[in-house]
């Protein structure tokens, strides 16, 4: 593999280890009721939401149903196991499992 491409890899993933908004839009696909599966391009309100989470780890979400909140734990959780300490993860599960 050329240094270029070594370089290029290791920019994009420090890209995707700082932004999980970023880690879930490029790489992470969802399942849409009518859609199928398609790339889980985040609502700006996700976004927001993912700021809320990552600056208040004990976050309690008081919301409608079907706002794609479930979706976007499970993306912050899978960025956590992949980019992150383990033991972190323990609070975005903890959204899901309230669910
Ligand atoms: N950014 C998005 N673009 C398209 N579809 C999305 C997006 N986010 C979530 N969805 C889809 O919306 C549906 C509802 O998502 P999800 O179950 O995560 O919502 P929820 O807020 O947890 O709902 P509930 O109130 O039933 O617990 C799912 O089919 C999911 O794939
Ligand atoms: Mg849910």
């Amino acid at each position: 593999m050329s240094q270029d491409l070594k370089h290029i890899i290791r920019q994009e993933y420090l890209k995707c280890a700082q932004d999980p908004a970023h880690f879930m839009k490029k790489y992470c696909f969802i399942q849409h009721p009518q859609r199928g599966r398609v790339m889980f391009n985040l609502y700006p309100f996700q976004e927001k939401t993912l700021r809320l989470f990552r600056d208040n780890p004990y976050s309690i979400v008081l919301k409608s149903r079907q706002l794609g909140i479930s979706t976007l734990a499970a993306g912050y959780s899978l960025w956590l196991m992949i980019f992150h300490k383990v033991g972190w993860v323990g609070s975005a599960l903890y959204i899901l499992l309230l669910d």
